[in-house]
């Protein structure tokens, strides 16, 4: 899909995302109550997010990383998930806390949650900086939301278009 390259105002700042990732952190601490987690994050997307929840959480915590890529033609995802980089650790018993930047058809995640409930953790959920529910196509829904958005091509804090904009240090989209 072509985009522009017109970048449009700040839909979240550094500061908002800090001030979520901590909220979400302390609610972590709280749900695990002292168990360690198993943070996954997905390159390249999500690791400025998860930068900033791996030091919200107070647990014992473990970090590892997986790429996956949803295959489709243009636009549209296939539905076919492949694993370009698997996780370096044994997850087998481990609290999983998967860590996103955005779920958008909800394609990738799905195939991705399944692939790991595989090798039995003791339990898996889902942390995603952005939720764009409009867009779902697969059921699956994350348990963290950093913030819910409408349908629009975000940009920054991780999230590119075309590799570019992952290091602006807030969060925008591309017009039109
Ligand atoms: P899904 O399988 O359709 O949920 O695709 C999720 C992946 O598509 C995300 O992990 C992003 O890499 C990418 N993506 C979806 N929406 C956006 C967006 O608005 N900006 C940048 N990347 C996006
Ligand atoms: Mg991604």
């Amino acid at each position: 899909m072509e985009k522009s390259n017109i970048v449009g105002n700040i839909l979240f700042t550094e500061e908002q995302i800090r001030q979520r990732a901590a909220e979400i952190g302390r609610q972590i601490a709280e749900d695990y109550a002292g168990e360690p987690v198993y943070l996954i994050g997905t390159l390249r997307g999500a690791v400025v997010w998860m930068a900033d929840i791996m030091k919200a959480i107070p647990n014992e915590t473990e970090v590892d990383f997986v790429m996956a890529s949803s295959y489709g033609s243009g636009t549209t995802t296939t539905g076919v998930v492949k694993i370009k980089k698997d996780l370096e650790g044994d997850i087998y018993g481990k609290n999983v806390i998967i860590i996103e930047d955005i779920v958008d058809t909800g394609t990738t995640l799905k195939h991705l949650k399944a692939y790991l409930a595989d090798r039995n953790p003791k339990s898996i959920r889902i942390c995603t900086l952005l939720d764009k529910p409009s867009r779902r196509i697969a059921d699956i829904q994350a348990d963290y939301i950093g913030f819910e958005i409408e349908n629009l091509f975000v940009i920054g804090y991780g999230l590119d278009y075309d590799q570019k904009y992952r290091n602006l240090p807030y969060i925008s989209y591309l017009e039109g």
